[in-house]
C-alpha cells in the first residue's frame, strides 16, 4: 500500500533529521528521502498504480509530508549551522596582537647612503645639490681646471679616453665649471656620483665615486674651508674625529690641502686601516684658483671660492670598517644585508 510506504519514510525521514549532528548529514538526508531523486520523488511516480479517483488525494498527501519534513529540515538546519559557525569561530580565533608575515627587508646601498648622509648634512649649511656628465671633454675636465695640455698633472689621474676625444671624467671638479657658467655667485653646491680612472686593486677601483662641493662668495678665506670640513668630519665620523690639513698641490686650487681624518677605528692610535699612522686621507681641497674663476666667466676680483672633493668609497671604507673597495661592486648579498636598515 503506497499510504503504509508513505508513513514508512515519513517516519524514517523525521528520524534521521532528529539524528542528524552535522548539516552535511541533515544534507543528505533530504537528498535520500525527498530531494529531486529521493524515495518521496520515486514514491509520485507510483500514483499510476492508484485508482483515478485517488490520486488526487495522495498526491496532497505526499505533498504534506514533503512539506512537513522540509520544515523540520529548516528548523534543525539552522540549529545545526549555527552551532558549526560557534565551533568555527571558537576554533579559529584571530590574535590580532600576533605578528604578522615577515618581509624582507631591503637595505640601501652603502655608496648612495654614504652620499645621502653628506647631502644632508651640508644642505643644513646651506649647499645644494648639482650634477654634470660622465663623459666630458677636455675643457671641462682639464682645461677649464686650470690644468692645460702636456701638463704632468693630466698623469695624475690616469685617464680613460673616449672616441671623438672626450673624457669619461676623472673626478667630479669639472661640475665646478658647469655651474659656474651656469649661475651667478653666491654660489653653494655640491656634487656627487661617479668618476673613471684607469686603475684597479683593492683599494682602487676604476670607476668610484666623489662628492665636490662649492663655495663662492666676497670673500672667502682657508678658514671657512678648514671650518665647513671640520664640521662635516664631526658630522659623518662622529664628534671625537679630528681634521687635519697638509699642504698639498692640484691646479684648479691656490693654496691646496689634503684632508685627513683621524682614524675612528683606532681612535688615532695607529691601526691597520690607517697604516700605523693614526691618520686617513678623506680627498683634496683649497681655494679655487683664479684662473679657474675666470675661465668660467666670474670675475676674480669680486669672487672668491672654496673647493673640496671627497671620495665616497674611501669614506664609507672608513665609516664602516669595510677592507676591500670590491665589496662595493660585487653585489654579494652577505655584505649589502649589513646595510639593512
Ligand atoms: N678633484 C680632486 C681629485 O680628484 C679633489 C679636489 C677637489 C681637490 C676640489 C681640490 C678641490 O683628486
Amino acid at each position: 500500500m503506497l499510504i503504509e510506504k508513505l508513513e514508512k519514510i515519513k517516519e524514517e525521514a523525521e528520524k534521521a533529521i532528529k539524528s542528524a549532528t552535522t548539516s552535511e548529514a541533515l544534507y543528505q538526508v533530504k537528498v535520500q528521502f525527498f530531494g529531486k531523486q529521493g524515495q518521496l520523488s520515486l514514491l509520485m511516480k507510483e500514483l499510476g498504480s492508484l485508482p483515478k479517483e485517488e490520486r488526487p488525494q495522495f498526491g496532497q498527501q505526499v505533498n504534506g509530508v514533503r512539506g512537513g519534513l522540509q520544515a523540520q529540515y529548516d528548523e534543525s538546519e539552522g540549529r545545526l549551522k549555527k552551532q558549526e559557525l560557534n565551533e568555527k569561530l571558537k576554533r579559529e580565533v584571530l590574535d590580532l596582537s600576533l605578528p604578522g608575515p615577515a618581509q624582507d627587508q631591503g637595505a640601501i646601498h652603502p655608496i648612495p647612503r654614504v652620499i645621502g648622509e653628506i647631502v644632508d648634512i651640508l644642505s643644513r649649511i646651506g649647499f645644494s645639490v648639482r650634477s654634470g656628465p660622465m663623459i666630458e671633454n677636455d675643457h671641462y675636465n682639464f682645461t677649464a681646471l686650470n690644468i692645460p695640455e702636456n701638463h704632468p698633472a693630466r698623469d695624475m689621474q690616469d685617464t680613460f679616453y673616449v672616441e671623438g676625444g672626450s673624457v669619461l671624467r676623472t673626478h667630479t671638479s669639472p661640475v665646478q665649471i658647469h655651474t659656474m657658467e651656469n649661475e651667478k655667485p653666491p654660489i653653494r653646491v655640491l656634487a656627487p656620483g661617479g668618476v673613471f680612472r684607469c686603475d684597479s686593486d683593492a683599494s682602487h677601483s676604476p670607476n668610484f665615486h666623489q662628492i665636490e662641493a662649492l663655495l663662492v662668495d666676497k670673500k672667502v678665506s682657508m678658514a671657512e674651508l678648514k671650518g665647513t670640513i671640520s664640521f662635516f668630519v664631526k658630522e659623518f665620523f662622529g664628534p671625537e674625529i679630528k681634521t687635519r690639513f697638509r699642504p698639498s698641490f692640484f691646479p684648479f686650487t691656490e693654496p691646496s690641502a689634503e684632508v685627513d681624518c683621524s682614524c675612528p677605528l683606532c681612535k688615532g692610535k695607529g691601526c691597520r686601516m690607517c697604516s700605523q699612522t693614526g691618520w686617513i686621507e678623506i680627498g683634496g681641497s683649497g681655494l679655487v684658483h683664479p684662473n679657474v674663476l675666470s675661465q668660467a666667466g666670474i670675475d676674480p676680483d669680486e669672487w672668491q671660492g672654496f673647493a673640496f672633493g671627497f671620495g665616497i668609497e674611501r669614506m664609507a671604507i672608513i665609516k664602516y670598517g669595510i677592507n676591500d673597495i670590491r665589496l662595493f661592486v660585487e653585489n654579494d648579498l652577505r655584505f649589502l644585508r649589513q646595510f639593512e636598515l
